[in-house]
C-alpha cells in the first residue's frame, strides 16, 4: 500500500535535505512542492504576466504544462531546474505563490503524485490542504538564528560573503510574511508531530522522522 508523508515548515528548517533523505531511507519518492511554485513564478513572470491580471493569470495557467521529474522541473518541456534556484525566483515565487489562483491551479498537480507510489512531500500546506490523510505530518522548524547561522555557514563554505546579521533580519521578515498571508499562512497542521531541530544535526533529525514513519507503519 502506497502512503504519503508530508514535511512542513518555514524557509531555511532544512525541510529539503530532511526530506530528501529520509526519502532515499525510506525508500519512496521526494516531492518538492516550492519547486512547483519556483517554476511557476519563473514562465508567469517571463511571460509577463502580473500577479494582478486575474484574466491573464487564469489563461496563462490553463496552458502551462508542468512536469516533475525525478531531479528536474520541466515547464512546456524547457528544463528549468537550472534556473530556479536563484534570489530573484525566491522572489518571486513568494509573490505568486501568495495567489489563491496560483494554488488552486497546482493543488491537482501536487496531489497526483500520489499515483506514483509512496512519497515524502515538502512544502508550506502539504499535510493541511495537498494531503490531509497524509499518514504521518511533521512540522519542521528552527529559531530564525539557528536557521541564520546554517545559511551563513552554507554561503561562507561556498566561498560567498555573508553578513549574519543581514541573514537573520532577512529570515524573520520572510517568516512574518508567511505567516501573515491571507492564502494558506505557515501554521502547523492538525496532527503533525512538532520538530525543532535547533539543536539537531541533519542526521538527527533525518532518523527521527524515519523512525517516527516506521513507527507508524507497523501499527
Ligand atoms: O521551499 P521553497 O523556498 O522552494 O519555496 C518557494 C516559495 O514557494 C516560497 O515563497 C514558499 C512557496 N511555497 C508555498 O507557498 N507552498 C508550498 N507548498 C511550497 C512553497
Amino acid at each position: 500500500m502506497s502512503y504519503v508523508i508530508t514535511i512542513d515548515g518555514p524557509a531555511g528548517a532544512g525541510k529539503s535535505s530532511v526530506a530528501k533523505e529520509a526519502a532515499k531511507k525510506l525508500g519512496i519518492k521526494y516531492l518538492d512542492t516550492g519547486a512547483i511554485y519556483r517554476a511557476i513564478a519563473l514562465i508567469l513572470a517571463k511571460s509577463e504576466i502580473k500577479p494582478d491580471n486575474e484574466e491573464y493569470l487564469r489563461e496563462a495557467l490553463s496552458e502551462i504544462k508542468i512536469e516533475l521529474r525525478d531531479n528536474e522541473v520541466l515547464v512546456n518541456d524547457f528544463d528549468v531546474t537550472g534556473e530556479i534556484r536563484t534570489p530573484e525566483v525566491d522572489e518571486l515565487a513568494s509573490i505568486y505563490s501568495a495567489l489563491p489562483i496560483v494554488r488552486k491551479a497546482l493543488l491537482g498537480l501536487q496531489q497526483e503524485q500520489e499515483k506514483y507510489g509512496s512519497i515524502i512531500a515538502e512544502g508550506r500546506d502539504v499535510g493541511s490542504v495537498v494531503f490531509p490523510n497524509a499518514k504521518v505530518k511533521f512540522f519542521l522548524t528552527a529559531s530564525p538564528e539557528a536557521r541564520a547561522k546554517r545559511r551563513y555557514d552554507e554561503r561562507i563554505k561556498k566561498g560567498k560573503s555573508a553578513d549574519y546579521d543581514e541573514i537573520l533580519a532577512a529570515i524573520i521578515q520572510r517568516d512574518k510574511n508567511d505567516s501573515s498571508r491571507d492564502t494558506a499562512p505557515l501554521s502547523v497542521p492538525d496532527g503533525a508531530i512538532y520538530l525543532d531541530t535547533s539543536e539537531m544535526s541533519e542526521l538527527e533529525a533525518v532518523n527521527f522522522v524515519v523512525d517516527k514513519v516506521n513507527e507508524a507503519l507497523t501499527k
